[in-house]
This record gives structure tokens, sequence and C-alpha cells, in this order.
């Protein structure tokens, strides 16, 4: 996290003060503590806390982002969602519990053991009926949605969480599945903050290995004419993508 200092050596650099709120990491915990915690649903901060625990867990989106797109579906009136990448469900439970109670959500994933997990909390929230769970890997599975006429253009909203190496191929066949209005969000564009090259915060070997693909991707969605696009600095970034045409 930066401190002030750096913010106002920023300034000097760049003549520009820097929109940076989040200065400490008290800050962050203080929106989880007084707007996220206090108004999770009960079957989040159970799935929250098992995830917590579970050995993969740390791939978990945090619970101010699934907040964020719980509220941003809301807004949308999302009714037909998708979502690659599952783990536990964590994503998932706070993408079915903003939909109607006709809504579906197609979700994909090559581990269906982690998702074994978080069932059981999805079931007693009421939401299981809107899933459509495939285990796999999701390339395949596009592929064969895209093979018909009906599915194109039929997502309201599809979030992408998962083996960033396929950003572009999924982005290539997600703008196919999009409505038009419709939006993709990415997931990790910001990638443990290894877009941008820093001394002060090394990196591990697994976040440079796919560090190459997130910024080739982020290249890509800024010139991609069929999209706006929004980055969106919470959890790791997130990238969303209107699709306009
Ligand atoms: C970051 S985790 C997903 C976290 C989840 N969205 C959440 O917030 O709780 C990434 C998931 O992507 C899955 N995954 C990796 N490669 C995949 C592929 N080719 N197709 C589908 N899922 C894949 C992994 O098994 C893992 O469960």
């Amino acid at each position: 996290m930066a401190s002030n200092r750096d913010h106002q050596a920023d300034k000097h650099q760049t003549g520009v003060v820097p929109k940076m709120l989040l200065r400490t990491d008290a800050l962050y915990q203080y929106i989880l503590e007084t707007s996220v915690y206090p108004r999770e649903p009960e079957p989040m901060k159970e799935l929250r806390e098992i995830t917590e625990k579970y050995p993969l867990g740390m791939m978990a989106t945090t619970a101010d982002e699934v907040q964020f797109l719980n509220f941003l579906l809301k807004l949308m009136n999302v009714k037909n969602a998708m979502e690659i990448g599952v783990l536990t469900g964590y994503s998932l439970l706070a993408t079915a519990l903003a939909l109607p109670h006709d809504g579906k959500i197609l979700a994909m994933d090559i581990d269906r053991e982690s998702y074994e997990v978080g069932r059981p909390i999805i079931e007693k929230a009421g939401v299981a009926h809107k899933i459509d769970f495939r285990e796999g890997p999701a390339l395949p599975l596009l592929d064969q949605l895209l093979k018909h006429e009906k599915n194109h253009g039929s997502f309201d909203f599809i979030f992408v969480d998962a083996d960033k190496n396929n950003y572009l191929n999924y982005h290539k066949r997600l703008i196919e599945l999009v409505k038009v209005g419709g939006l993709i969000g990415y997931d990790n564009t910001l990638w443990n903050g290894s877009v941008v090259e820093s001394p002060d915060l090394p990196m591990d070997d697994y976040v440079m290995s796919y560090r190459g693909f997130v910024l080739e991707l982020n290249k890509a969605l800024a010139v991609d004419p069929r999209i706006e696009i929004c980055m969106i600095p919470v959890g790791d970034g997130i990238t969303l993508c209107r699709r306009i045409k």
C-alpha cells in the first residue's frame, strides 16, 4: 500500500494528484467492517468462512468484490448469467442470490471437488435450482454453446475468473455469447499489482508466469471497438466490458 509520501512523490513526477483512496490496510478493513460484513447475507458469510479455511481458498474473490457484483447484477436485472471458474462457489452464490427466482447461471469449472465443498450452502440458500454446473475445461464448453444460434447474444452477464492464459481465447467466444448491452467481467486484471513493475513489491513465480497474459488481455480490451470498458480496482481488479456491437 502506497504511503502519503509516495503520493507526494508521484505528484511531483507527473503533476497529477493520484486519486488513490485506500492509503492504508486499515481503510480496507474499515470498508469490510462498516459496509460489507454487516450487510452480508448469512449464506455468503458461511461460505466465505468455509472458503477461507479451504486449502485453495485464497483464490476466491474478496467479500467487497462479490458485494459489488451482487449489487451490479441487481441494477442490471440480470436473468441469464455465466461464470467461468467456480472453486467453492463463493462468487457463484453471490450471483445466484442476485438473480430472480427463474434466473439461470451456467457455471463451469474443471474441479467439481471444490464446488462440492460449497454446494450444501448453496442448496440451503435456496438458489441451487438456478445453477447449471458443468464440469470440464471452459473452452470446449463455450464452443459447444456457440454451435447453437439460440445461445448467441443470450447472456446478460458473464464473470470470468479462471485460467488467465485463456482469457483472450474466452473473449473471442464470449463476445458472441453476451448480448449487446450485456457485461463481461474479467477478474484479476491488476494481477496482484504485477501489471506495473515495482521493485518494492517482489512477485512469486506463479504470479510472474501469468503476468504476460494479463498484460496482453488488458491491451486487447483497451482497443476492442466492440466493447466499452471500465477497470475497477476492487479485489484484484476487475475489468467490466459492455458489449456495444
Ligand atoms: C480463482 S478460482 C475461482 C474463484 C471463484 N470465482 C470465487 O470467487 O470463489 C479459479 C477456478 O478456475 C478453475 N479453472 C482453471 N482452469 C479452468 C478451465 N480451463 N476451465 C474451467 N475452469 C478452470 C479452477 O479449477 C478454479 O476453481
